[in-house]
């Protein structure tokens, strides 16, 4: 079994996801905007996210992808097994993701999704952990960042459990 010890609560979450939107809908004033999510990780923070915007003009997609590795760790062999269904070229993208950890999903995700020909790409990350980087990426919006830790809650598992939880809790390993 194991434990969890909260170390992001909802009200952090709340307040900083409000401003994480404020700052994008700064950044992209008056300009149409497309995020994709990436499943099932970032549903939460994705559904939350939209719901701090003012902007009418929004358009919202999401891609699933499978990392081969052992449960906590991706290898980097990345597979797209639910694509998006928008057409990017011309526009301004923003990837959603939950956790960025090696650095390997996120990389592989900015190079297909150039391959759509966007306006430009950028990245959201609710939480950069540091610790396992293998690729130098460029975060343009961060949540917060952690050293390490394995965290599940709000959108994020632990072989499929605890997504459901209101905030971020570290796993402890009993
Ligand atoms: P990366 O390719 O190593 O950067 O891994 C990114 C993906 O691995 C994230 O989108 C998560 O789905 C998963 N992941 C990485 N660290 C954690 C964690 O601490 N908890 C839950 N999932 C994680
Ligand atoms: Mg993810």
């Amino acid at each position: 079994m194991e434990e969890l010890k909260e170390v992001i609560s909802p009200k952090e979450l709340r307040r900083k996801v409000k401003d994480l939107a404020k700052t994008i809908e700064k950044d992209y004033a008056g300009k149409p905007l497309v995020l994709i999510g990436t499943l099932k990780g970032a549903f939460i923070f994705m559904a939350d996210l939209v719901r701090n915007f003012k902007r009418k003009d929004l358009e919202i997609d999401f891609v699933r992808v499978k990392s081969y590795g052992s449960s906590d760790s991706s290898s980097g062999e990345i597979v797209i097994t639910k694509d998006i269904e928008l057409a990017l070229e011309g526009k301004e993208v923003i990837i959603v993701e939950d956790i960025v950890d090696t650095g390997l999903t996120i990389d592989f995700l900015l190079k297909h999704f150039s391959l759509h020909k966007p306006k430009s790409i950028k990245v959201c990350a609710l939480i950069d952990k540091k610790e396992r980087r293998k690729v130098d990426i460029k975060l343009d919006y961060v949540g917060f960042v952690l050293e390490k830790g394995f965290l599940v809650g709000y959108g994020l598992d632990y072989a499929e459990k605890y997504r459901h939880l209101p905030g971020i809790y570290e796993v402890i390993k009993k």
